[in-house]
């Protein structure tokens, strides 16, 4: 591990809306990360820096130690696990709904239900818990198609403005989990660097409180 204190994000939404939180913090990085092909990006906070990876690989530095924090979905945390990790702060950003959705006036298909999402473990977590049989097919995007083509009945996906079910002919039916953005926190940082970690949650923990 290097000796900066490692702040994993991850660019798109959850970046946009981390930023101005950790700017609030006094943690602003030194060049424009959109702008910029780079991967690592040095802060306005002396040893503090920020490193920008896919989501779902977020927890993987952070639960090894190659990122001290990070910032990732719940959806992420929930598909993939949290072990090994401290979850500290709910930043309440990038909010939206993990939901099951079919096409308007699906009705149930009497048999097994074929499920595409790139949720696998959630999804069949989902159908177990209620009993339902369900056949569930991984896809890494594009879940509203899915039914569209009859790969499968229904889909399990983020729900946020629903304009993409609604665009493809769909609509959401159960709830699964409401999703917003996780600080996390590796479980030996907090314990090494105490200090720089705590600091850092505590300082979000407030700007988060009075929003
Ligand atoms: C998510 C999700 C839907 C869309 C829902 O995709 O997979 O496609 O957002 O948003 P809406 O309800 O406002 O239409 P995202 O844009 O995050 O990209 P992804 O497919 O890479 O997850």
């Amino acid at each position: 591990m290097s000796e900066a204190l490692t702040i994993a994000l991850t660019k798109g939404r959850i970046l946009r809306e981390t930023l101005p939180l950790l700017a609030r913090a006094g943690i602003e990085p030194l060049e424009d990360i959109d702008q910029s092909r780079k991967l690592v990006f040095d802060t306005s906070r002396a040893g503090v820096q920020l490193v920008i990876i896919r989501g779902t690989d977020v927890p993987t530095y952070v639960r090894h130690g190659a990122a001290d924090m990070g910032v990732v979905g719940k959806d992420v945390l929930l598909e993939h696990g949290a072990e090994g990790l401290y979850e500290p702060l709910d930043l309440g950003i990038a909010r939206c709904r993990l939901m099951t959705a079919g096409p308007v006036g699906w009705r149930g298909s009497g048999g097994r239900i074929r499920v595409a999402t790139k949720f696998v473990n959630i999804a069949r977590r989902h159908f177990a818990q209620r009993g339902e049989h369900a056949d569930v097919i991984k896809l890494y995007g594009a879940m509203e198609l899915a039914p569209i083509m009859n790969l499968a009945d229904l889909i399990v996906d983020i729900v946020d403005t629903g304009n993409t079910l609604r665009a493809n002919g769909m609509e959401p039916l159960d709830e699964i989990a409401a999703i917003s953005s996780r600080l996390i926190v590796n479980k030996a940082s907090m314990r090494s660097r105490h200090g720089a970690v705590q600091r850092i949650v505590d300082d979000l923990a407030d700007i988060v409180r009075h929003d």
